[in-house]
């Protein structure tokens, strides 16, 4: 370097290029990416773009190992950064330079690379980890599923902590590809195309491919004797689904709703435009808990949700978080009406499709099943609190406003905002304030006092502003639809 005649500003200028992370402007990522709800999920200072993650499990002793490959560039200069994890790391690279690691937290590896890293640096961090996940909690709780022949990776809203490190929350989603060798005979499922499988020394691999935009809670992994089916829909969107070799008595109806994958993605098509994803499907693992996940192009079923026979309804809705949820993911988790609300109400328009009760019918039974002093009308499902993120009101109570908002444009305004929204944000991130606003956009209408009587007031919606779901019969007690009990039973299941 060429040291005559330099500038006393240029000097200091080099002398603070020489100080490492110490510097003023290099600072560790924040160990939460900003959540009220959950203010230590997700991180900050980086942007994953894909996660590689090439894993070993064994079934017989719940032993997962592997190796996580995260392509990932920084937003800020970066001393330190975070991933939220449980389970045992022998070595962290950073742009192939060891880097250092420890715990801290409930569930953050706090890793220091070698050299800092200027904001907008692309990196690959390397994580080499092994652990037995059903050892692992945090706040109590664990989302790692273990079932008789393996286990199962699929809860909302965290369910990566157990089986890959990660930025865990939806507002950074990135493409995926999960690798997993088990023992012969077993079979894995995750999400996206299955680009081959390969045996060895008793080992079989499964290489699957999610490539569009996913959350971290939206990946799934599913280790277990699964017999897996292939398709193609008659729209062109190709299925893959999965069913555990040990349903027993509900193997059939099992069958019998989640084979209709291909069916319900075209029809839903019609209402929220062309399918988003490469691939579509479900499976259905040996389990016992009852609820059902939205898990990207691959859905996860509790066997529970088909004990009454066929369940054609659960799969409606998670196939419609395919677009509300996946596709436009939640800014935050109080925006989940826009998850919910919707995967509820296009239930509603496939019981009117079946005959079982129009949407106004299903709108007018819940209006009036409730009355005013009823604690349901204390859930704000605009911003429901962690607590009640997944209380019934956000669902149907969601779903009223969604017919509110119907009966107050009109269904033209009504169906193009329905297609037009997925379309508008396409593989990103919306909040509620975001859907209120393009709703206006579509209808011309100035729709604030809608939006703030049904999603936003602690309270039952009172004449005259009941009347935008049904002038005729807001007071008047309706008949119950018969697909109430079966669209409620998406959610009593939910807690199994
Ligand atoms: N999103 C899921 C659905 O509506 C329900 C759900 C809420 C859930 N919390 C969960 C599923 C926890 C699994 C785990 O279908
Ligand atoms: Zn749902």
């Amino acid at each position: 370097m060429h040291r005559r005649l330099i500038a006393p500003g240029a000097l200091a200028a080099s002398l603070l290029l020489a100080i490492p992370a110490s510097a003023a402007s290099y600072s560790p990522g924040a160990p939460g990416i900003g959540d009220p709800y959950y203010p230590a999920y997700g991180n900050g200072g980086y942007d994953v773009s894909h996660y590689d993650l090439r894993l070993k499990y064994q079934p017989q002793t719940d032993e997962l190992e592997g190796t996580a490959t995260l392509l990932a560039t920084t937003t800020q200069d970066l001393s330190r950064f975070d991933l939220d994890f449980l389970l045992d790391v022998s070595e962290v690279r950073v742009n192939g330079a060891k880097a250092s690691f420890a715990t801290s937290g409930r569930h953050e590896l706090e890793i220091t690379p070698a050299k800092p890293l200027p904001k907008g640096t692309p990196i690959t961090v390397v994580v080499r980890y092994s652990g037995v996940p059903s050892t692992k909690s945090a706040y109590g709780f664990s989302t790692w599923h273990r079932t008789p022949d393996g286990a199962v990776a699929a809860d909302e809203p965290e369910a990566a902590w157990w089986w890959y490190p990660s930025n865990d929350h939806p507002l950074d989603k990135a493409t995926y590809d999960v690798s997993v060798a088990v023992p012969d005979g077993t079979q894995a499922i995750s999400n996206g195309t299955l680009q081959s499988t390969s045996s060895r020394l008793g080992w079989t691999r499964y290489n699957w491919r999610s490539n569009k935009p996913q959350a971290t809670y939206l990946t799934t992994l599913a280790v277990g004797r699964f017999d897996i089916t292939t398709g193609t829909s008659e729209g062109g969107v190709p299925v893959v689904n999965a069913y555990s070799k040990d349903l027993g008595d509900n193997d059939g109806a099992a069958r019998a709703s989640v084979e209709r994958t291909g069916e319900l993605v075209d029809w839903l098509s019609g209402y929220f435009g062309p399918y988003p994803f490469s691939s579509a499907g479900g499976y259905v693992p040996n389990t016992t808990t009852g609820y059902a996940l939205e898990t990207q192009t691959r859905v996860y079923y509790s066997p529970k949700q088909f004990a009454n026979g066929s369940n054609t309804s659960v799969v409606v809705h998670e196939l419609a978080h395919q677009w509300y949820g996946d596709d436009v993911s939640l800014k935050g988790w109080k925006d989940i009406w826009i998850n919910e609300g919707f995967a509820r109400y296009a239930q509603w328009l496939w019981s009117e499709h079946e005959g079982e009760g129009t949407a106004q019918e299903l709108a007018d039974y819940v209006y009036a099943s409730h009355p005013a002093d009823d604690a349901f009308w204390t859930v704000k499902p605009g911003d429901p609190g962690p607590d009640n993120q997944f209380d019934i009101a956000v669902y149907d109570r969601g779903a009223l406003a969604v017919q509110a908002l119907r009966n107050e444009v009109g269904d033209d305004a009504f169906f193009a905002i329905l297609k037009g929204w997925p379309k508008d944000h396409a593989y990103g991130n919306a909040s509620v304030g975001d859907f209120q606003k393009y709703a206006e956009q579509v209808s011309g209408k100035p729709l604030a006092a809608l939006f703030d009587t049904w999603l936003f007031q602690p309270t039952k919606p009172a004449a005259p502003a009941a009347r935008t779901v049904s002038i005729a019969k807001a007071s008047a007690a309706p008949a119950q639809p018969k697909s109430w009990k079966r669209i409620a039973a998406t959610n009593d299941l939910h807690a199994g």
